[in-house]
């Protein structure tokens, strides 16, 4: 018999953001607050797949995410699907898309930049190089990858 096992409990109403590169499930839950306001989130970290490896993945229940929330998280996992659930079912399921450009989410790798400094809000423009972001601070100039 074909065995399928949650490794994490199955929700009855909310979000599963899944397919997040293993290491960046914490990240995310930090820098988009997602855990504010009591809300009840399940993580699971390191988890077998069978296309990725391991991977991370992060149930929110009874939260619908914004365009913005799903887009900053393609910011740090740009292989993520996010599945709107209603009822235990899978009513939306979707990849999130890259933003460009990115606000606020992440800080200058450069220690001199301004937004380092006395203005914090930030702001990076997306170039894809060979499927990989690289990031181009709107401030310093300073170009990196997140990877
Ligand atoms: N899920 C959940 N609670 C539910 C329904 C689904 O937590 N009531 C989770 C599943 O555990 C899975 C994700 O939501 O991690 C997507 O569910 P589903 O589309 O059924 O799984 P897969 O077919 O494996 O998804 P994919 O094809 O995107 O890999
Ligand atoms: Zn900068």
């Amino acid at each position: 018999m074909k065995e399928k096992t949650l490794s994490v409990s199955a929700i009855k109403q909310g979000t599963v953001i899944d397919h997040i590169a293993a290491t960046q499930a914490l990240k995310i839950v930090s820098l988009l607050r997602l855990s504010e306001n009591e809300r009840r989130v399940t993580i699971g970290l390191n988890l077998k797949s069978r296309s990725m490896g391991l991977k991370d993945i992060i149930k929110l229940e009874d939260v619908f995410l914004s365009e913005v929330e799903a887009a900053q998280i393609a910011v740090f996992s740009p292989s993520a699907t996010v599945n709107v659930i209603e009822n235990y079912q899978v009513a939306k399921k979707y990849r999130v898309e890259m933003p460009s450009p990115i606000r606020e989410v992440l800080s200058c790798p450069n220690p001199r930049c301004i937004t380092n400094g006395e203005k914090t809000t930030t702001l990076f423009v997306v170039e894809e190089n060979n499927g990989l972001a690289i990031l181009h601070c709107n401030y310093c100039e300073k170009r990196f990858s997140l990877s």
